[in-house]
């Protein structure tokens, strides 16, 4: 353990890697300390226009560099197994985007090569590093809106470019791992479980990616979600969450909202005439906190990391597999019962 912030490594000059290194820059316990590219001249540029100080022409230059200590992968989401593997081999610990992997049998082999490593490994949600996230965690605990009983969570944007990684069925695109990957997320989070069975339907491009996914999730507990994620409408993302004693609303935020405060709408209570207390939260950009966070679980330990953990992560990505082979099928798909979540 040392006073020196942590010095974290950029795989790709990817767009939301030029966001995250202008959210991380305040911070005094995480400096992005290079960059790389597969284009050495892009990596330059990116550098320049990022203001990180050194940059590196290849991955792997990187990931041998000595004087980086972990690594972000904000690559295409086929490309997150192959260079958090590679990363953990080189022994550093890895912060790698959502959606974790292309499904849950990567996701494990990405664990387990950590594990093997004796490094840290965990997924990006910046929501999760959030208060207003910390928030529903704790009232959804504590029993403020009572039993849960049904989630409806749903992320949708306009992603139409041919071009964008999103609609490359080589490169893990589609809503469902995108989109999907959040709203199935914060099922997850409050939940507190993988489902038991999954049923969905879904519009696919003419290149086979989704563009818009519904889901219907069935939960041991009897708890029943919904799952809903587009790349074929406007901006929304909000969920419902509804109890034996009451009823949450929150747009599970990444980063503080444009106009106005952070806010959790409370219901408590089942008259029909029950008025929302919005729960005003203080809301930091949110690349800042999760790299904090990711900054403070490897010099504290696990318990300092409010991000997702292992059996999340991968509950998420069964939760996906099953929805997507629903989708293309048309049947209720199970998920097993024998699952890591479940056995830890
Ligand atoms: N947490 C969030 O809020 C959030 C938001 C947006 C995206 N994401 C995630 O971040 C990841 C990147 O998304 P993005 O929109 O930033 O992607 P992007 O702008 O397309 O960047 C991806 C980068 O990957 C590298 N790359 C390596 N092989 C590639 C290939 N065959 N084709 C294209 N690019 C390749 C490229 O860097 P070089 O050319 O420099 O090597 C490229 O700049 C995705 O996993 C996405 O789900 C997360």
């Amino acid at each position: 353990m040392t006073d020196r912030p942590l010095r974290l490594g950029v795989l790709g000059a990817a767009n939301i890697a030029r966001n995250f290194i202008a959210g991380v820059a305040p911070s005094t316990r995480v400096a992005v300390a290079a960059v790389a590219s597969r284009d050495p001249a892009k990596a330059e540029a990116f550098a320049r226009e990022t203001g990180v100080p050194r940059f590196h022409g290849s991955y792997e230059a990187l990931l041998a560099d000595p004087e980086i200590d972990a690594v972000y992968v904000p690559l295409p989401n086929s490309l997150h197994a192959e260079w958090a593997i590679r990363a953990v081999e080189h022994g550093k610990p890895v912060l790698c985007e959502k959606p974790l992997a292309l499904n849950a049998a990567e996701a494990q082999a990405m664990f387990s090569a950590a594990r093997r490593h004796g490094v840290a490994l965990v997924e990006a949600f910046p929501y999760l590093a959030q208060v207003q996230t910390a928030k529903l965690r704790e009232l959804i605990a504590a029993g403020a809106i009572g039993k849960v009983r049904t989630i409806q969570s749903a992320f949708g944007i306009t992603s139409a470019d041919p071009a964008n990684i999103r609609l490359s069925p080589v490169l893990g695109g589609g809503a469902l791992l995108d989109a999907g990957s959040y709203a199935t997320s914060l099922i997850r989070i409050v939940a507190g479980a993988r489902p038991s069975r999954v049923h969905a339907t879904a519009r696919f491009a003419g290149n086979g990616v989704d563009l818009t996914t519904v889901a219907t999730l069935e939960f041991a507990s009897g708890l029943l979600a919904q799952m809903s994620c587009s790349f074929e409408t406007g901006y929304h993302r909000h969920a419902l969450i509804t109890g034996t004693g009451g009823v949450i609303e929150t747009n599970f935020l990444n980063h503080p909202p444009r106009s106005g405060p952070a806010v959790l709408q409370v219901k408590r209570g089942i008259a029909f005439d029950a008025a929302f207390e919005p729960l005003e939260v203080p809301a930091g950009n949110g690349f800042l906190r999760e790299a904090e966070s990711f900054a403070d679980m490897l010099a504290h330990g696990p318990d300092r990391w409010t991000g997702a953990s292992e059996a999340e992560s991968i509950d998420i990505m069964a939760t996906l597999d099953a929805i997507a082979t629903s989708a293309r099928s048309g049947q209720w798909v199970e998920l097993a019962d024998d699952a890591p979540s479940l056995r830890a």
